[in-house]
C-alpha cells in the first residue's frame, strides 16, 4: 500500500467533463493514484475511450447533459457515496460585449455555472458526500485577468469561485472541502477552440506570456490529485493558479 498522503487509494471520485481534455486527464490520473472513479460525459464513444484508459477497476460511467434538469438528476440519482468531486465540465465562448444577447448569457451559464451549482446542490441534498470528501471546481485565470470578449466565460468562473467559498463555509463541520484550481492555457480540444476564434497574431503574442510555455492537461490533472487527497486536508475555501507563471506578466 501506498502511505504517501497523496495518494487515492480507497477514495471514489466523481468528475465531471470526463470525455475530453482535462476531466479526461483528471480520471486517469486519479485511477492511476489508486482512486476509484465515477466519469461523466455527454458523448458516449470519448467516454468510453477514457474509460478504457483507466487504471485499477470498480470505475462507472455515467452519460447525461449537465445542463438538462432531468439528466442530471438521473447522474445524481446513479452516483455512489463519494470521496471527492472533481466540477470539470466546462465550455469557452466569446462575445465582444455590445454583441451581447440574454440567449447568450444563458448559454454559457447554463454549463460553466447553473449546472455546476444545481449538480452541487443535487449531490449534497441526496448526502452523496462522505465526511472529508473534497470538491474540486476547474475554473480558470480568466476569472481574474479576462480577455477581451470573455465577459460571459470569466464571470461564470468568477461566480463558481465564489460559490466554492460558501460551500466550504457551509460544510466545514463534515471536515468537506472546497476549493479551485484556476488553469491558464491548457492544451486541449477546447483551447483549439480559442485557436479558431482569435488571429494568429493575438494567439502568438498571449503564448508569449507563458514563462514556463503552456499547460497540458496533466499539469492540471497533477494539481487535481493533490486537493483530492489527504496531503491538502488543512487547504479549503483557496483558489489555487496553475499558470506557468503567466500572470507574472499580466
Ligand atoms: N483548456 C484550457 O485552456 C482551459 C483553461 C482554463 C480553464 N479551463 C476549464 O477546464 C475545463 C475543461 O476544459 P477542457 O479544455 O478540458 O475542455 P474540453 O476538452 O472541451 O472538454 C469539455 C468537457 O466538458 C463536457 N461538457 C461540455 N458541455 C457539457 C454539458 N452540457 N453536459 C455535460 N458535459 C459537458 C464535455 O463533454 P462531451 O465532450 O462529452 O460533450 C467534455 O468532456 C472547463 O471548465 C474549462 O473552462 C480550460
Amino acid at each position: 500500500m501506498n502511505k504517501t498522503p497523496f495518494h487515492l487509494h480507497g477514495k471514489t471520485i466523481f468528475i465531471s467533463g470526463a470525455s475530453s481534455g482535462i476531466g479526461r486527464q483528471i480520471a486517469i490520473s486519479v485511477s492511476q493514484m489508486g482512486g476509484r472513479v465515477v466519469i461523466t460525459g455527454r458523448n458516449q464513444d470519448r467516454l468510453d475511450e477514457t474509460f478504457k484508459s483507466l487504471s485499477g477497476s470498480g470505475h462507472l460511467t455515467v452519460l447525461g447533459d449537465l445542463t438538462d434538469a432531468n439528466q442530471r438528476d438521473n447522474i445524481i440519482k446513479q452516483l455512489p457515496q463519494l470521496d471527492g468531486v472533481v466540477m470539470n465540465a466546462g465550455m469557452v465562448q466569446a462575445y465582444p460585449i455590445k454583441f451581447m444577447t440574454l440567449e447568450k448569457i444563458k448559454e454559457t451559464f447554463s454549463i460553466n455555472y447553473d449546472a455546476v451549482v444545481l449538480l452541487i446542490a443535487g449531490i449534497t441534498r441526496n448526502k452523496k458526500l462522505n465526511k472529508g470528501a473534497s470538491v474540486v471546481f476547474i475554473s480558470s485565470i480568466s476569472s481574474n485577468f479576462p480577455p477581451k470578449g470573455g465577459s460571459m466565460y470569466s464571470s461564470a468562473k468568477a461566480a463558481i469561485e465564489s460559490f466554492s467559498k460558501v460551500l466550504a463555509l457551509e460544510h466545514y463541520t463534515q471536515k468537506i472541502r472546497s476549493n479551485c484550481i484556476l488553469p491558464g492555457m491548457v492544451k486541449t480540444a477546447l483551447y483549439e477552440d480559442v485557436e479558431k476564434v482569435i488571429t494568429k497574431e493575438s494567439l502568438d503574442a498571449h503564448i508569449a506570456k507563458y514563462p514556463l510555455g503552456i499547460g497540458y492537461p496533466e499539469d492540471i490533472a497533477n494539481t487535481a490529485i493533490f486537493l483530492l487527497s489527504d496531503a491538502s486536508r488543512w487547504i479549503t475555501g483557496t483558489n489555487l493558479i496553475i499558470d506557468g507563471g503567466c500572470i507574472l506578466n499580466a
